[in-house]
């Protein structure tokens, strides 16, 4: 949310009403801004000022971040027909303008950002800025010197008109090994293995940048990010 911002908005997004339903309110003189009586629905909102609304202060939360450890059968999206989303594992107010940074499939777990900062998530998840996400990949296949070695180069992906970029790869075991990339193609690193003649059979995702999904995190739970992890 930004401000200055429209009196109905604001009330339909903090009291989490419909646009038309805040406004058939607002008529009825149900909101108050810093004392007084307010029936215009375009009224200029600052972030300073007191809004009461049926008797209610309503009190706009900020830029939040959060951390969730995304199980698998859950998609990276607000809503969706088909599939529960991340977002049903949110149990806080205020969601609707919260997006997630940097999405992961529906059969992918570990770390997801949701936020609802535009600014923070484009700096975290633009290809520009060089941040590095690491997955932890099992595969179907053994993972061969050579195929780490074409992974770190750069390997051709189907439809794409560059190499990727080069990567970081660590062997794990014969079957898992420790991938970072600082792109985020459509399906990417199941794409890469792909290249390299291999299958990924499961993917977890570890870190974005230098925020790590916290270890204390049990698959589906979630937590504000820190100042710290924020900076980062
Ligand atoms: N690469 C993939 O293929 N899938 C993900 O979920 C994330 C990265």
């Amino acid at each position: 949310m930004k401000f200055p911002c429209r009196l109905d908005k604001f009330i339909s997004h903090l009291a989490e009403l419909p646009r038309s339903k805040a406004r058939a309110s607002i008529k009825r003189q149900a909101a108050l801004v810093n004392g007084e009586v307010v029936t215009a629905f375009d009224f200029q909102i600052k972030q300073q000022d007191e809004v009461v609304f049926q008797g209610e202060q309503l009190v706009f939360l900020g830029k939040r971040y959060f951390m969730l450890n995304k199980p698998v059968g859950y998609v990276s999206a607000n809503s969706d027909e088909l599939h529960k989303t991340v977002f049903d594992l949110i149990d806080e107010p205020n969601m609707s303008d919260f997006h997630v940074a940097g999405r992961l499939d529906i059969d992918t777990t570990g770390l997801v950002i949701l936020t609802n900062d535009g600014d923070w998530s484009h700096k975290i998840t633009s290809p520009k800025n060089n941040k590095f996400k690491t997955y932890l990949v099992e595969t179907q296949e053994p993972i061969t010197d050579e195929s780490l070695d074409a992974l770190r180069e750069g390997v051709q992906l189907h439809n794409e008109k560059a190499l990727t970029r080069p990567a970081k790869a660590e062997r794990l075991a014969n079957y898992g090994l420790r991938l970072s990339i600082c792109e985020g193609k459509y399906h990417q690193v199941k794409r890469m293995l792909a290249a390299v003649d291999n299958k990924v059979v499961e993917l977890h995702r570890e870190q974005i940048g230098n925020i790590k999904l916290d270890e204390n995190l049990a698959a589906g739970e979630y937590r504000l990010l820190t100042a710290e992890e924020i900076k980062l």
